[in-house]
């Protein structure tokens, strides 16, 4: 009796004992990042800009103690289905070897977790549909896994992510002849005219993809994340319920819903956290949208994977760094507020040189000119919609406008309060290269980086 009654007492201590160490085992392998990731993707072709925006590991440096984790991108595939490096000189080749430069800054910053991304639109669209056709058969899956494989083997990246180019919902037809143009931008945006008839046969055949490359990352302790890219429709090519279990992290691109080559004919916000209130439905008719009805926007992305599944945590909002700008002509509206008849991109910046597109070091010049061609801001004291300027076209000198809807400090930190309120993982820039990196705007490099964090 007394004997059973100390083994017990005994079994109930061990027990104790056992339960303790597990305990502290759950609290010490916790991620300490887990609602508050600063995912910062590195475009590294950003290298071969000139002036002022050529971006060099340097500059990544200087961001680095602001990032949770740094993403590389982009890697391709090739039609063999392997793994291979986007920009073979830059990344691999043996004058700079971005590679091995970019996973040794572990060394000065032994917390940050590095990934190396795949596709990102960066990947040339091909008439056979690469990224599809990698998901049918067992053997171009296992082609690609093994070519990761040896990938890893080689360079020492912490993870994987797929920011697979699935085909985007196409815009659907505006005012005016836009049919030719949105032909006109097969070569870019990829994919053109085709319709996927095979979506169902793709979304399972990438569920199966993640979770066997997961099964090979695992137990080398290496992450695996995707990047929903904007457009992608995810109710047709992503399963939710089923990647969650085999992915660190989600990163939403949830911005460039509307852009200056898919909507040339109408400038609206770009990146908005909620649909636009009282918008009359007639005016998103035009409006292709990758969540339903609701329209496309941050809140309507995050609650399609937290409704499907995804834990909070594994959410990453995306933060566009650059602003999209608009032409204005005679037929645009004065007042400036969205949506307002445009046509076409706005002017290149004079740096980053792609029509459209300003970075925020370039948007914030215009924004502080002293000159008569300085553009008005509006500000977004609702915090919902995002910041956009304009200058309205001049009628006496024939001059065209502009109208950027862009991302600040102000507008980055209200999506990271959005993030914060919502319990979701962190947020993703997008990207390094195009925040103020030199810190031109107010003297402190990556202000968007900056007013994101702080209010994580
Ligand atoms: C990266 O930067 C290069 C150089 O400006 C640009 O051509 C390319 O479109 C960028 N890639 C992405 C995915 O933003
Ligand atoms: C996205 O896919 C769903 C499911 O197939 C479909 O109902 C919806 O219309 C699609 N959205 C667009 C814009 O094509």
């Amino acid at each position: 009796m007394l004997l059973s009654l100390l083994k017990t007492a005994k079994m109930k201590t061990l027990l104790s004992v056992v339960f303790v160490v597990m305990c502290i085992k759950a609290v010490f392998s916790a991620d300490p990042n887990e609602h508050n990731k600063v995912v910062c993707f590195w475009n590294s072709t950003a290298y071969e800009r000139q002036g002022p925006a050529k971006f060099q590991l340097e500059d990544v440096k200087s961001a680095l103690s602001l990032c949770t984790h740094l993403v590389y991108g982009y890697a391709h595939i090739n039609s063999d289905f392997e793994i291979v490096p986007g920009s073979p000189s830059l990344d691999t080749g043996s004058g700079y070897s971005y590679y091995r430069l970019a996973t040794q800054l572990k060394r000065s910053f032994p917390d940050l977790k590095i990934y190396l991304s795949i596709g990102g639109n960066s990947d040339p669209y091909d008439e056979e549909h690469k990224y599809l056709v990698l998901t049918e058969t067992s053997e171009s899956r296992t082609k690609f896994i093994n070519s990761v494989n040896r990938l890893l083997n080689d360079y020492d990246f912490d993870g994987i992510d797929l920011a697979w180019q699935f085909p985007p919902v196409r815009p659907k037809k505006q005012r005016s002849a836009f049919g030719s143009f949105w032909h006109g931008l097969k070569n870019k945006l990829g994919y053109g005219k085709f319709k996927d008839e095979k979506e169902q046969e793709h979304r399972d055949g990438f569920t199966i993809l993640v979770r066997d490359l997961k099964a090979q990352l695992r137990p080398r302790f290496k992450a695996l994340t995707l990047t929903v890219l904007p457009h992608v429709n995810s109710t047709v090519y992503y399963d939710a319920r089923l990647l969650a279990p085999n992915i660190e992290a989600i990163h939403l691109f949830a911005f460039d819903q509307k852009t200056p080559e898919r909507n040339p004919k109408e400038a609206d916000f770009t990146a908005p956290i909620y649909a636009s209130y009282g918008r009359v439905a007639e005016d998103n008719i035009d409006v292709a949208t990758s969540y339903g009805d609701e329209g496309d926007n941050i809140d309507a992305a995050a609650r399609y994977w937290l409704e499907h599944g995804t834990p909070g945590s594994k959410i990453v909002v995306g933060i566009p760094t650059y602003a999209r700008t608009w032409k204005l002509t005679e037929d645009s509206q004065i007042s400036g507020v969205p949506p307002i008849v445009s046509d076409g991109p706005g002017a290149s910046g004079p740096n980053t040189n792609e029509p459209g597109l300003l970075s925020y070091a370039e948007m914030c010049s215009k924004l502080t000119e002293h000159a008569a061609g300085r553009l008005r801001r509006v500000g977004d004291p609702s915090k919902k919609y995002g910041s956009y300027a304009y200058q309205s076209y001049n009628g006496e000198t024939g001059t065209e406008g502009l109208w950027a809807g862009y991302e600040d400090p102000d507008t980055a930190g209200n999506k990271a309060a959005f993030v914060k309120s919502k319990g979701l993982g962190g947020v993703a820039i997008v990207d390094l290269s195009l925040d103020d990196f030199r810190g031109i705007c107010t003297g402190e490099k990556y202000p968007i980086i900056r007013g994101a964090k702080y209010k994580l």
